[in-house]
């Protein structure tokens, strides 16, 4: 015990990718963690541990050379909803396009449906199906959004859900995408639906349900007008935005959340050199989500050599949801950054640990250092490069969550 009187954990024999410092992936191939309760009170060379450290371990864990990373975090998954849309894949590989399919009243309304009839527990036990695949590749951390309730007791529902998944054993974070589609009830009165949902936010927010706002700023989406009122109620309310923008074409929502100094702008695509200006300004998050790219055969790549040219932080997330990106693996998503973004296996890991952190607000996490808290992956692979290099693997051999071994 040390003078707190808190239990300290030595995790030794490890190669530990801590993404700090100066090194590529902040690489300690002897390393050694020190933790206390849920936080890392100490990283390093094991060589460099000193005698009054030492001392003070209450308990040692051999892990037998297993490269260690800050545990990953999906900062961007539609996880709570009701219903497959399995039946829209099959007409857009007939060659119908995901606008069609849209505007044609299938799309978001089709999962909306389905989600304000499905029951709180048959929603929850859905998402917690799903979230156990992401579990077992080492999510630590995870962002669910609302958006397919579009009423506030339906909202509120799906929010309600995604909290609960906290029991779980991770952390989950809120965001509020009540602006994701326009419902059937407010059909041709785009601008009332955007009153109302502005209006359900106090509440919805008292309720201790929301941590973040969002919006889908597209064509088949809400204007940049639209968004611009979104983003004025959550900032009457002390709230972070983040943004659905330039998926399909650039309608220059990246300037408008930059505005409201976003937490991330998600998807981008169609991302500009105005757009990269301005994410370089504010220094918000770039979360690029290869899943919905790939699944939407989009061919439009988004800039990342801008990007990385600009300093703007790039995240990578799974996008999870019934239409456009089913996927439940990050690790495959590290894979598609490299493969179809031309992402190094550093930046993608870098994009699920660190940056995504970032585009949550998360200061407290993404890297393995002192003062962070103790939320780290345990791998079977010799170098981190392999997290990105195979597919369809999972070489995870532990998750830590806040000192404790998981899984
Ligand atoms: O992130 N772009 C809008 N929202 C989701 C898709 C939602 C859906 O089709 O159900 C996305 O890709
Ligand atoms: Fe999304």
């Amino acid at each position: 015990m040390n003078s707190s009187g808190s239990k300290r954990t030595l995790w030794h024999n490890a190669r530990l990718a801590t993404l700090a410092g100066d090194q590529p992936w902040g690489w300690l191939p002897q390393g050694a963690l020190i933790t206390e309760g849920e936080q890392i009170v100490w990283v390093g060379e094991a060589s460099q541990l000193s005698p009054e450290l030492s001392a003070s371990i209450a308990q040692q864990r051999d892990l037998g050379g297993a490269v260690v990373t800050p545990g990953l975090i999906d900062c961007h998954t539609h996880l709570v909803y009701g219903g497959s849309r399995a039946h829209e894949f099959e007409l857009r590989l007939q060659g119908a396009s995901y606008e069609e399919i849209a505007r044609a009243g299938g799309g978001i309304r089709s999962s909306v449906a389905a989600t304000r009839e499905a029951g709180e527990h048959e929603l929850y036990a859905l998402a917690a199906q799903r979230l156990q695949t992401l579990l077992a590749e080492g999510v630590t951390t995870i962002e669910v959004k609302s958006g397919y309730g579009l009423s506030q007791a339906a909202e509120a529902k799906m929010l309600r859900v995604a909290r609960r998944l906290a029991g779980l054993g991770l952390e989950v974070r809120t965001t509020y995408l009540g602006a994701h589609a326009l419902p059937p009830e407010y059909q041709g009165r785009p601008d009332a639906y955007v009153k109302a949902l502005c209006d359900w936010l106090p509440e919805l927010k008292r309720e201790g349900l929301v941590d973040a706002v969002d919006a889908f700023c597209e064509g088949i989406g809400f204007t940049p007008a639209q968004t611009r009122q979104v983003f004025e109620a959550a900032r009457a309310l002390e709230l972070p935005v983040k943004l659905h923008a330039e998926q399909l074409s650039d309608q220059g929502g990246t300037q408008l959340a930059c505005e409201f100094g976003a937490l991330s702008c998600d998807h981008l695509e169609y991302l500009g050199e105005a757009g990269i200006r301005a994410l370089q300004a504010s220094g918000t998050v770039a979360v690029l989500l290869p899943g919905a790219y790939y699944f939407l055969r989009e061919t439009k790549l988004p800039p990342v050599q801008a990007l990385r040219e600009a300093g703007v932080p790039i995240a990578i997330a799974t996008d999870h949801n019934p239409g456009t990106s089913p996927t439940l693996s990050l690790l495959l998503m590290l894979n598609m950054a490299c493969t179809l973004f031309r992402l190094t296996p550093e930046e993608a890991l870098r994009g699920v640990t660190q940056h995504a952190a970032r585009a949550l607000g998360l200061a407290d996490r993404g890297q393995l250092v002192a003062g962070q808290r103790a939320d780290f992956c345990i791998w079977d692979i010799a170098h981190p490069n392999e997290l990105a290099y195979y597919f369809g693997r999972n070489p995870l051999r532990h998750t830590v969550r806040g000192g404790q071994l998981r899984n």
